[in-house]
C-alpha cells in the first residue's frame, strides 16, 4: 500500500491545474449556476449584470449602495466599456442600464493568485431603489460561516459546465466547506487566501458567468463568485467579504465624497461670487 504521503501528494498534483475563472470568454458571446433553480428579481432585487462593451452578459454583481455596485476584479477587462444593468431577472429583457462613470479595482488585487478579488463600480447616476432595485447588506461578523452552513449563490452563468449563459436568473444552496478541504482540492499551486473562502461541490456551484456575483446567507452577502476548478466538482472559491468590509466602506465613502466635495466647493465659489 502506499503512504499516506504519497497519495496526498497525487491528490494535491493531479488536481492542481484547471483553474478556471467564472467569466465567460470574450469570444463566446454566452453566461449559470449548476444545479440551481429559477429565481425571480424580487427575491434578489440587489443582482446586478456586468455588460462587457455595454451590451451583452459578462459578469454579475450586487447593489451595495444606491450609486455603487459590487463585482470580481478579474471581471474588468482594460480598455473595454462597461454597463450595469438592475431590475430584471431575464439577462437580455427589461431592467434599467446605467454607465459606469468609474471602476475601482483593489490596489492589491492580482491577475495571477485572485488574491484580493475584487472591485467597485461607479454608476453614473443613482438608482432608484423599489421592489426590484434594492441594496444587499453586507455580512460584517454577523454571519459565522461554520462547516455546512448552507449560502445561495446567485447569477445568469453557465448552468452546464460547456454551456452558455442562462436566459433566466438561477440561484443554488451550496454549503461552506472548511478552508483545509478547499486548499487539498486546489492543491499546492493554488493558495486559498484569506481574503478567499469556499462553498459546493458535487452538483451545486457557481460556473461561467457567475463570477462578481453575490454569495448570501438571508440576502447578506458573504461573499463574491470569484473562480472554480470546472464547475460542480470542487467546491467553488469566493471573494471573503469580512474581511473586505472596511475597504468596502472606504472605497464608498471617498468616492461618494470625491463629487461633494467638488460641489461644495462650487456652491462655496459660487456664494463667494455672489457675495462680492
Ligand atoms: C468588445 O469591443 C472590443 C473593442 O471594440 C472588441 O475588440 C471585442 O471583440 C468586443 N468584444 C466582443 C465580445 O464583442
Ligand atoms: C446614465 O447612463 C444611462 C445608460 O447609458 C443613460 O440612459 C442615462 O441618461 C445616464 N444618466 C446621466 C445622468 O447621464
Ligand atoms: C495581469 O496583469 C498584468 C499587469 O498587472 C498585465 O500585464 C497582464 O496582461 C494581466 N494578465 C491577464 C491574463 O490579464
Ligand atoms: C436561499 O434562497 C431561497 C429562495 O430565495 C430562500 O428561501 C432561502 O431562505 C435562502 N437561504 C439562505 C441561507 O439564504
Amino acid at each position: 500500500m502506499l503512504p499516506g504521503r504519497v497519495l496526498l501528494l497525487f491528490v494535491l498534483i493531479s488536481c492542481a491545474y484547471g483553474h478556471n475563472i467564472r467569466k465567460h470568454e470574450e469570444k463566446q458571446p454566452n453566461v449559470g449556476i449548476i444545479g440551481g433553480h429559477k429565481i425571480s428579481i424580487e427575491s434578489v432585487p440587489y443582482i446586478a449584470s456586468l455588460r462587457l462593451n455595454g451590451t451583452f452578459h459578462w459578469c454579475g454583481g450586487s447593489i451595495i449602495h444606491e450609486r455603487f455596485i459590487l463585482t470580481a476584479a478579474h471581471c474588468i477587462v482594460p480598455n473595454r466599456e462597461f454597463k450595469v444593468l438592475v431590475g430584471t431577472d431575464k439577462v437580455d429583457e427589461g431592467g434599467k442600464l446605467y454607465d459606469v462613470e468609474k471602476i475601482i479595482i483593489h490596489e492589491q488585487y492580482s491577475n495571477v493568485t485572485e488574491d484580493y478579488d475584487i472591485c467597485i463600480l461607479k454608476l453614473n447616476e443613482s438608482l432608484t431603489f423599489g421592489p426590484k432595485v434594492a441594496k444587499v447588506a453586507l455580512t460584517g461578523n454577523i454571519v459565522k460561516l461554520k462547516k455546512g452552513l448552507q449560502l445561495n449563490a446567485t447569477g445568469w452563468g453557465y448552468t452546464q459546465p460547456e454551456g452558455k449563459i442562462s436566459e433566466d436568473l438561477q440561484q443554488t444552496s451550496v454549503p461552506v466547506v472548511p478552508w483545509l478541504s478547499c486548499q487539498l482540492s486546489y492543491g499546492i499551486q493554488r493558495r486559498i487566501t484569506r481574503r478567499m473562502m469556499c462553498a459546493g461541490g458535487k452538483g451545486r456551484d457557481s460556473c461561467s458567468g457567475d463570477s462578481g456575483g453575490p454569495l448570501t446567507w438571508n440576502d447578506v452577502q458573504v461573499g463574491i463568485t470569484s473562480f472554480g476548478a470546472g464547475c460542480g466538482v470542487v467546491p467553488g472559491v469566493y471573494t471573503k467579504i469580512s474581511v473586505m468590509q472596511q475597504w468596502i466602506k472606504d472605497t464608498v465613502e471617498n468616492n461618494h465624497k470625491e463629487k461633494k466635495i467638488k460641489k461644495d466647493k462650487k456652491n462655496k465659489k459660487r456664494l463667494l461670487k455672489i457675495a462680492h
